[in-house]
């Protein structure tokens, strides 16, 4: 069938939207709410022989790699290392041991991960890929082949698509805390309702649109944006910034909320919005102590957080975004909403093409 804009403005657009339903789409080929246990695809190796995992994929999807190393550590304490597909062939990476190699990939076909793939191939590692074209090299190369169900992307900038990948690398997360002995029953039926309340969060982040388009009149005028978060809302901090970069050409910085003092905040003055990821729970406190810095330099704050946290942390802030409260494992699919959205109403304002942003491509098939 053909890929139509449907309502919407732009594909990108349409596809922020799509995103409650097609998570749901790809949670249900994972979840099994009756066993309450979350499920993958049969293959023909042993999980809990895993000692290590080794993630590798580019852009957005190497994010989604940075958040499964939060996910799969401490979920099921083995430990993982994630990498870039441009970087990881080059540095002689070791690959000895009980491994799981993972790829993240929405197209299936980039050079440079299809390249790790089959250079963690050849030195006899396991492979795990999760990708949105069933048809593509890597899923067919790959030997245990994770599906993700957004349906065709078209806008060049990954929306749905690293949600839903996202989805996948939870529910690999889990089944390796399983086969680890590291999740009770009772502790993963807990999970399970988590996860199965995503795609309605989702639809109350979608909701809070009219306020993120006020919020881009601020961001749209600046030369610089930095983007805070701590925990798996770091990556979703480079998310964040990749996603302002590549559709607005606005100059943006992901940053681990605890570092920006270690460089970044010497950028500070009142032209330089700061965008805070920080969902109410364990990190909460920290990233907001690091926006306090930042504050009293004169950063223009835009705090993301729920209800709670904005009561906290809103004050002295020249906007807030209300997201609902979640679960922490569930945050990063919840957050990058607003993130989507943001980037998209800068883009829209500043008259970019936002489907098609110059000098990038949909799927890089060059090294
Ligand atoms: C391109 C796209 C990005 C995407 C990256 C990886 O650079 O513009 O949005 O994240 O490739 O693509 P893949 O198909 O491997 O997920």
């Amino acid at each position: 069938a053909m890929t139509t804009k449907g309502n919407y403005r732009h594909f990108m657009l349409k596809e922020i939207h799509e995103q409650p339903v097609v998570v749901a789409q790809t949670l249900q080929s994972y979840l099994r709410p009756v066993e309450a246990k979350v499920a993958l695809p049969q293959m023909d190796f042993d999980l809990s022989a895993v000692e290590r995992v080794v993630i590798v994929a580019c852009g957005t999807a190497s994010y989604v790699g940075m958040i499964g190393k939060y996910w799969i550590e401490s979920l099921a304490r083995l430990p993982v290392e994630v990498d870039v597909a441009s970087e990881f062939r080059y540095r002689e990476p070791v690959l000895d041991g009980k491994l799981l190699g993972v790829v993240v990939s929405q197209s299936g076909e980039t050079a440079d991960t299809l390249a790790a793939l089959q250079h963690m191939q050849a030195a006899g590692v396991m492979t795990a890929g999760i990708v949105n074209v069933p048809t593509s090299s890597m899923a067919r190369t790959v030997d245990l082949l994770l599906p993700t169900h957004a349906g065709p992307e078209i806008g060049v900038a990954s929306t749905k698509a690293f949600t839903c990948q996202l989805a996948v690398m939870a529910a690999l997360a889990v089944n390796l805390a399983r086969a680890k002995g590291r999740l009770d029953g009772d502790a993963e039926r807990e999970l399970v309702a988590h996860l199965t309340e995503v795609p309605a969060y989702m639809n109350t982040a979608l909701a809070a649109e009219a306020a993120i388009e006020a919020v881009a009149h601020h961001v749209s005028q600046a030369r610089d944006v930095l983007y805070l978060g701590r925990g798996p809302e770091y990556p979703m901090a480079l998310e964040g910034a990749l996603k302002l970069k590549e559709i607005s050409y606005i100059h943006a910085e992901g940053y681990a909320s605890g570092e920006m003092k270690h460089g970044p905040i010497a950028l500070i003055d009142d032209s330089v919005p700061l965008i805070v990821l920080a969902p109410s729970g364990p990190l909460f406190d920290k990233t907001v102590s690091n926006m306090q810095e930042a504050r009293a330099r004169g950063a223009r704050v835009i705090l993301i957080s729920d209800a709670a946290g904005i009561a906290e942390a809103g004050e002295g802030t020249v906007a807030t975004i209300e997201m609902p409260s979640v679960h922490p494992l569930i945050a990063p699919l919840v957050y990058a909403v607003p993130i989507q959205l943001l980037a998209y109403h800068v883009a829209v304002l500043k008259g970019t093409d936002v489907d098609q942003p110059r000098n990038l491509a949909k799927s890089v098939t060059v090294e």
